[in-house]
């Protein structure tokens, strides 16, 4: 039977007591059984309503009913039964509320699913897969280092001694804050692949053949050639008896695995501290052929300048000063000899796929990087 609010007529503080508690177990029931909108809506109405609603005639026949004596205790009661009315239909309010956004939430299972595609190889990366992988086919591994380098690795352990002309040539960013401490020590973002050819010496004893692949970043503000970000493939090969011709011959190879067989290889002289004699490689362009000239109408052939000549890397036979650093692991300069070379990866996808700016790596440009998928 629906509750109506009953006429008092015991004021006594237990029956009070017990009139209101009797309410408020009322509407705690009523509240369990709303089911919609319409239901709450009814329910709040029933309970809250200005005019004849459960709580107003609480408030007239409790309250205002009472007898003098007992109006302090009728009105303790009536604001137990506001408080807690009032919470039991916030509570219900919730919960529909909580309801209908589940429900608007609900997956429909019969709906076909959403289709995730999934990313390809970033340029970037495949490249690196593919240098690195002709290498591991000659029996190299692959060995990592810190971007963040000290200027002991960067520098001073590959022969560039402090205030060295050829540290400015690298463009170094260096990290600020560092005066404080010894040069070695402080820190910067690497400019090549080379310290990890220093830290690999360390842990490996020799015969090391390693490939290096890595970030590395030069104060080079970004164009269709340069960014201050880009990575490099590094490789070191160490042994006893390890001459410039296994460079020469395990370059050659290198070139006509990644760019085709009919590619031939050339080498002039060049400086780098960290080895001696030092060497540039380059390889006839592949776009032209090496005649310098493109097409029937014989355009200039913009990739190697007109020169039918590409520059790909830098190598060399390891200096012994660099041997040096490492002496006690087993680089004794005068047992052991080795070749190093590095070559800048980003460059030779550009080469190879003739892009002809390299911000398109960097920019995430969908459509650029879809084609090379
Ligand atoms: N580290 C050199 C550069 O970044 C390249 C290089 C590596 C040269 C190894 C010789 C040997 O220019």
């Amino acid at each position: 039977m629906a509750y109506t609010v009953p006429k008092l007529t015991d004021y006594s503080a237990a029956a009070l007591e017990r009139a209101a508690g009797e309410c408020i177990a009322v509407c705690s029931r009523e509240s369990a059984s709303v089911r919609s909108d319409a239901d709450l809506k009814a329910f709040r109405d029933r309970w809250m309503a200005r005019k004849n609603g459960i709580l107003t005639q609480i408030n007239d026949l409790w309250l205002k009913g009472a007898p003098k004596e007992a109006k302090r205790e009728a009105g303790i009661r009536v604001n137990d039964v506001k408080m807690a009315v009032a919470d039991i239909i916030d509570k219900a309010e919730h919960i529909r509320l909580e309801l209908s956004t589940a429900i608007g939430d609900a997956v429909d299972i019969s709906l076909p699913g959403v289709r995730r595609p999934i990313g390809a190889e970033h340029p970037v990366v495949k490249t690196r897969n593919e240098i690195v992988s002709v290498f591991e086919r000659l029996g190299y591994s692959v060995a990592e280092g810190p971007v963040v380098e000290t200027d002991y690795y960067n520098f001073e352990a590959l022969n560039f001694p402090p205030n060295h002309p050829a540290r400015d040539a690298q463009d170094t960013p260096f990290i600020a804050g560092q005066q404080l401490k010894p040069q070695r020590e402080r820190l910067l973002l690497r400019t090549h692949t080379s310290p990890v050819q220093i830290r690999t010496m360390e842990k490996m004893r020799p015969p090391i053949r390693i490939v290096i692949p890595g970030t590395v970043h030069r104060n080079d503000p970004p164009d269709a050639s340069h960014s201050p970000m880009f990575h490099q493939i590094e490789g070191l090969a160490v042994d006893t008896n390890i001459t410039f011709g296994d460079l020469k011959g395990t370059l050659d190879h290198a070139m006509k695995a990644l760019f085709g067989s009919s590619v031939k290889t050339h080498f002039r002289p060049s400086f780098f501290p960290f080895t001696e004699p030092s060497a540039e490689l380059y390889v006839t362009c592949f776009i032209c052929g090496g005649s310098g000239k493109r097409g029937t109408d014989n355009a200039p052939c913009r990739p190697c300048k007109q020169t039918g000549w590409i520059e790909v890397l830098g190598c060399g036979m390891v200096d012994p000063n660099v041997f040096e650093f490492v002496k006690d692991n087993g680089y004794d300069p005068k047992k052991v000899s080795g070749f190093a070379f590095g070559m800048g990866s980003d460059l030779i996808f550009l080469l190879k796929y003739e892009v002809d700016d390299l911000q398109l790596f960097f920019q995430g440009d969908v459509r650029f990087l879809q084609q090379f998928s």
